[in-house]
């Protein structure tokens, strides 16, 4: 049963935008209401992309800083030797309208000024408790003395940048408890490198940006949905609690109507009257529409999506290479700890392409009901903060006097098992060998190249 609240009913205005704006007074009128409202965190498991980490990662709730050790995660025999971690910014200020339709130029701003501040702080806080966790869960690789030698790399977004700043200010703390961080740039490993060819991989690959990116008809399935029977079935009862007709109501505004209850339980920790409009069916086809469109700009719908995140697998397996060497010489290590930030849209590629996630049939407009126990599911993998953990760990086998090395890989903080074995951990000669063909002959420059036009026929 939906639960309107009474502020939200009294809406009548027929157009768009003047819709908007009760509904925004409405907001404002509305006390802010429990954060653990039951009807709120039945739906927070259904936002996307936009999920908070803790949805993604509920044993962090009790106490966000305290470590979390992964049963799985190797021991005694094998020492961590390097860490490479490829990180998700924390939730930001929304983009003004960037993802919304041209129907929704009239749309106001409601996350205006007095919510940017709330916005960054979540996500600080975000990077801040993953820092400390991590450097509880692997002190050797996070010591004071490695501090120095620390590689941060970042997309050039401010909110990555930050996320960086905000991960290495979570160092501070866990190496000076009480004392304030210093300056970013004032700190001994210097400010996060940017590097948009790694981290927008996306960006820069012609092939992708017009094959997909650029192509009307390359999410013919996102488009499709929307206008579909699970749309209409939401748009509907809609327009009954907001007693509007249903003309005036799309698909669009609806997931701008979505974002916003997820954007105020991710940020301020509060619930937007939005999250009465939509129980939890609502919210499970809510969630297919978003994952639909993650899947075919980002995941297995084409393949140029993953192939264009070739240059960023290689550079992971170029630190574990070098670290390996390195080990192998009796020389330190140069970078014990390799920390990279990014975007939901730098992991999925990255995960797609190493063969994660992949459903047997592919998500489509017409098989949600077949989707329902999908394993692309963006929430689950992508969250804010979301992170994705490659471990290289020297083993000594008590058996033979031979030295090994092997790898973990964490998503989120969980043991990822691999994708060719389902082990929780591989000896990383046979990693490398399972992704020999990515290795060797997947070329960035290669795969995004547009097909060339052979002028050279007929016309001539
Ligand atoms: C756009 O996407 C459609 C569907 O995948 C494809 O058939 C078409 O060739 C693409 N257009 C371009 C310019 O790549
Ligand atoms: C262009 O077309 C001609 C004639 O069909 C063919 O012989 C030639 O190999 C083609 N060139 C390329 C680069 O594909």
């Amino acid at each position: 049963m939906l639960r309107g609240p009474q502020c939200l009913l009294k809406v009548s205005v027929a157009p768009v935008a003047a819709l908007a704006v009760a509904l925004l007074s409405s907001l404002s009128r509305c006390s802010l209401l429990e954060p653990d409202d039951p009807a709120v965190s039945a739906l927070s498991p259904y936002f996307g992309t936009k999920t908070r980490y803790e949805d993604a990662n509920p044993g962090l709730l009790p106490d966000p800083e305290a470590p979390r050790r992964d049963p799985e995660l190797l021991e005694d025999a094998c020492t961590p030797v390097q860490l490479v971690a490829l990180i998700r910014h924390g939730p930001p200020c929304p983009a003004g309208g960037r993802d919304l339709g041209a129907s929704l130029a009239d749309w106001p701003l409601w996350y205006a000024d007095w919510m940017d501040g709330q916005l960054v702080e979540k996500g600080r806080q975000d990077m801040r408790q993953l820092a400390l966790r991590l450097a509880s869960l692997f002190p050797a690789l996070f010591s004071l003395e490695n501090y120095g030698r620390l590689q941060l790399v970042t997309s050039s977004k401010h909110r990555c940048v930050d996320s960086g700043a905000a991960f290495l200010q979570g160092l501070w703390e866990h190496y000076h408890p009480g004392l304030p961080p210093p300056d970013v740039a004032d700190m001994e490993c210097g400010p996060p490198r940017i590097n948009d060819k790694l981290m927008r991989f996306f960006d820069h690959c012609e092939k992708f940006l017009t094959e997909v990116e650029k192509n009307a008809t390359a999410l013919y399935h996102v488009e499709a949905f929307k206008t579909g029977p699970e749309m209409q079935t939401i748009l509907k009862k809609v327009a009954a609690t907001l007693q509007v007709p249903v003309n005036n109501l799309n698909a669009d505004l609806i997931q701008v109507a979505f974002f916003t209850c997820s954007f105020d339980l991710a940020i301020k920790g509060v619930k937007s009257p939005w999250c009465d409009v939509f129980d939890i069916d609502d919210a499970k086809v809510l969630e297919y529409l978003n994952d639909l469109k993650q899947y075919w700009k980002r995941g297995y719908g084409y393949t140029i999506n993953s192939r264009s995140s070739c240059t960023l697998f290689q550079d992971i397996f170029q630190h574990l290479d070098k670290a390996i060497e390195q080990k192998q010489r009796s020389q330190p290590v140069s970078s014990p700890v390799v920390l990279q930030f990014g975007h939901a849209e730098t992991l999925l590629p990255l995960l797609s392409l190493m063969g994660y996630f992949k459903d047997k049939e592919p998500l489509t407009a017409y098989n949600y009901k077949e989707q329902m126990h999908r394993k692309f599911r963006s929430g689950h993998i992508v969250p804010y903060a979301s992170n994705l953990i490659f471990v290289l760990y020297h083993c000594k086998n008590a058996t033979t006097p031979k030295e090994e090395f092997r790898v973990q890989m964490l998503l989120n903080e969980k043991v990822l098992p691999l994708a060719h074995s389902q082990e929780t951990a591989s000896l990383y000669e046979d990693l490398k060998n399972h992704y020999r063909d990515l290795l060797q002959s997947c070329h960035t420059s290669d795969e995004c190249e547009l097909p060339k036009v052979n002028n050279t026929s007929d016309e001539l």
